[in-house]
């Protein structure tokens, strides 16, 4: 699939202000900092459509992109960020929650991980609450260029051992990485074919 026209389209603080749910819709979600809003800009292939920052905490409301007119991407704020206040951490939750359950034209998440940590504890909870409320996701290991090859595979193949334990289907993983601009056509792949399941 070829990105032709892309753009920024609304910042909403809660579902109930989001674009009407008349596209098929794809989210980005992740822990603080692990490159969400930088992944979308590589499929687009802009510098600045998702504002990125080496400070956790820089995304916080929900962002949708519109993509060739006829599809959305959608940029959220990261959890598991230690600097927020309680307060703070539970609007979060509250927020990701009332969005991921309610979301009527959601497709699928995309849960962006960490390549280069063992796994998380909060990475699998957030896992295994998709996986109780039936949610679509797939897992985008990102950030690969910062260890060797070999490393990412033993670290990805250690994850789906460990999703093993719990899971009688592995989800999928993609391997990213924005620096080496991997993953994009897997994605862009992914997001083709489900496109094709959209039913008003
Ligand atoms: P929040 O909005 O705070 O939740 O963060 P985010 O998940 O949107 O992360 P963001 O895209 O802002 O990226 C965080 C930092 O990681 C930035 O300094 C990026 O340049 C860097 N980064 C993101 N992806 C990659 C990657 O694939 N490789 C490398 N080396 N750095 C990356
Ligand atoms: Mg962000």
């Amino acid at each position: 699939m070829q990105i032709k026209e892309n753009r920024f389209l609304t910042s909403s603080p809660d579902i109930t202000k989001c674009p009407p749910p008349d596209k098929p819709e794809y989210a980005f979600i992740g822990r603080s900092n692990v490159g969400k809003s930088s992944l979308i800009n590589m499929l687009v292939r802009k510098k600045k459509l998702a504002k990125i920052s080496s400070t956790p905490g820089k995304t916080q409301l929900i962002n949708h992109f519109i993509i060739n007119e006829n599809w959305y991407l959608v940029d959220l704020p990261g959890y598991g960020y230690a600097k927020v206040s309680k307060t703070k951490r539970q609007a979060w939750g509250k927020l990701i929650n009332d969005y991921i359950l309610n979301r009527k034209n959601l497709m699928s998440l995309f849960l962006l991980i960490d390549s280069r940590l063992p796994p998380q504890k909060n990475d699998l909870s957030f896992i295994d609450f998709l996986g109780s409320s039936s949610i679509p996701f797939i897992i985008l290991f990102t950030k690969t260029d910062k260890i060797k090859p070999k490393q990412v595979d033993l670290n990805l193949n250690n994850y789906k051992e460990h999703l093993k334990q719990t899971w009688e289907v592995v989800p999928t993983f993609i391997a990213s990485s924005v620096v080496n601009k991997t993953g994009r056509k897997e994605i862009l792949d992914f997001i083709s074919e489900t496109n094709k399941l959209w039913k008003k």
